[in-house]
């Protein structure tokens, strides 16, 4: 029967989803107290608590656990871990919240999604926090701008979740990590490649998972479809796109495709080291790790968020990264390449960044069959509202 799946990262996989009886006498405890609205990255961090996809953490981050994270990479226990996961709040809020308490979570709608169980509130420097995680303190930098424009105190301590609700988008691929790991075992893989995306797949983006999965035996797509940017492309485009390329170009049997909640922060290396752990717990023995990992603008090195690697042993991740170097569509040998693979010169090399990509789109052209599949780049530009496509 069933082979041993990996563990998640602590040992066992967390859940904090209360049952309906515990809903409901969270509810009654907290009728009287005042409420937290949370913003869409703590909603994403509150529902990837509870499903595991943060195991082992049980809930927001103390003082200690948040200074070890920042400082070194690891929580207070010792266990590998790169970014802060905290819930800030403005003083205001912190001065009308209780120690000891519960409290209600609730999102942007007033509806009630978690509660907290408030053990420590703490202040802490946001510019050393930038510094640290970021490598930047600009506010410029998409990740960093959260920071400044966050409340001053972080509120600690576990959560759960009233009820998991359907993904109102995409119901279909809302896969937690029990579910992964299931689907894993019932297919009989072994071992499994995650990919963590926020872009619409590309030519390079097939190409280093197909590479990855010549030699694991299923391939984890889980697109983030929590909070980007505002010029990223938005997550049900990306899903549509993922959607043609699994009818056209993939095996359907060595493929699963499930949405990460998750909200992007763009931490280039630091949040590679996450993105792996995050994939761990979601059952993956392999996390692809390419060019620019989480990168935005020029705020990293192409191979950073690989670099970051060597800073832990293999042990203490227990997940194997998979690294690439910046594919490209080759002229001379009439396939997707890298330097490593391909004699060609520059001039040889077709590639296009995002910002190339959507620029060409919005003039009405669609990007070439050598960067994207045709099917991909019409239902990109029929998104981008072209006529004729
Ligand atoms: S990311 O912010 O989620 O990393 P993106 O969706 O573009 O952005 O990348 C997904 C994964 O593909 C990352 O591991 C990234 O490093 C890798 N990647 C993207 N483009 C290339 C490329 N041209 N060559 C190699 N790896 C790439």
């Amino acid at each position: 029967m069933g082979h041993h799946l990996i563990p998640a990262h602590g040992g066992h996989l967390i859940q904090r989803l209360a049952t309906p009886q515990q809903a409901k006498e969270f509810l009654q405890q907290t009728e009287r107290t005042p409420a937290l609205t949370l913003s869409e990255r703590s909603l994403s961090d509150l529902e990837l608590i509870a499903i595991g996809g943060f195991s082992p953490l049980t809930g927001f981050m103390g003082a200690s656990d948040y200074r070890a994270v920042v400082d070194t990479m690891h929580l207070d226990n010792g266990l590998a871990w790169s970014i802060p996961i905290t819930l800030p709040v403005t003083a205001a809020v912190a001065e009308n919240v209780k120690l000891d308490t519960l409290v209600r979570l609730n999102d942007a709608q007033g509806q009630a999604i978690g509660v907290l169980a408030l053990q420590e509130i703490f202040t802490y420097d946001k510019e050393a926090e930038a510094q640290k995680v970021y490598r930047t303190t600009e506010a410029a930098h998409p990740g960093v701008q959260v920071i400044y424009q966050q409340g001053d105190h972080y509120l600690a301590g576990d959560v759960w979740l009233l009820e998991r609700r359907p993904h109102p988008l995409f119901p279909a691929y809302q896969i937690d990590p029990l579910d992964s790991r299931q689907k894993f075992q019932e297919r009989g893989w072994r071992t499994v490649v995650g990919f963590q995306t926020r872009n619409p797949i590309h030519r390079a983006h097939e190409y280093i998972q197909k590479c990855a999965l010549e030699v694991v035996d299923g391939l984890f797509l889980h697109p983030l479809v929590g909070a980007t940017k505002s010029d990223d492309v938005p997550a049900n485009v990306r899903m549509r796109c993922y959607e043609i390329m699994l009818e056209h170009y993939y095996p359907g049997d060595r493929v699963i495709l499930a949405i990460n909640p998750a909200a992007m922060r763009y931490a280039g290396p630091r949040e590679a080291i996450f993105h792996a752990l995050v994939r761990k717990n979601y059952g993956c023995t392999h996390f692809i790790v390419g060019r620019d990992h989480a990168g935005v603008g020029s705020y990293y090195g192409t191979y950073d968020a690989q670099y970051i690697f060597a800073e832990f042993t293999p042990d203490e991740l227990g997940i194997i990264p998979l690294m690439f170097e910046h594919a490209f569509y080759c002229k001379r040998t009439g396939g997707m390449a890298t330097t490593k693979t391909s004699p060609s010169s520059p001039e040889e090399r077709i590639h296009l960044s995002g910002t190339k990509v959507r620029e060409m789109l919005r003039r009405g052209e669609l990007p070439p069959p050598e960067f994207s599949r045709p099917e991909v780049a019409a239902e990109l530009a029929r998104a981008m509202q072209i006529p004729g496509s």
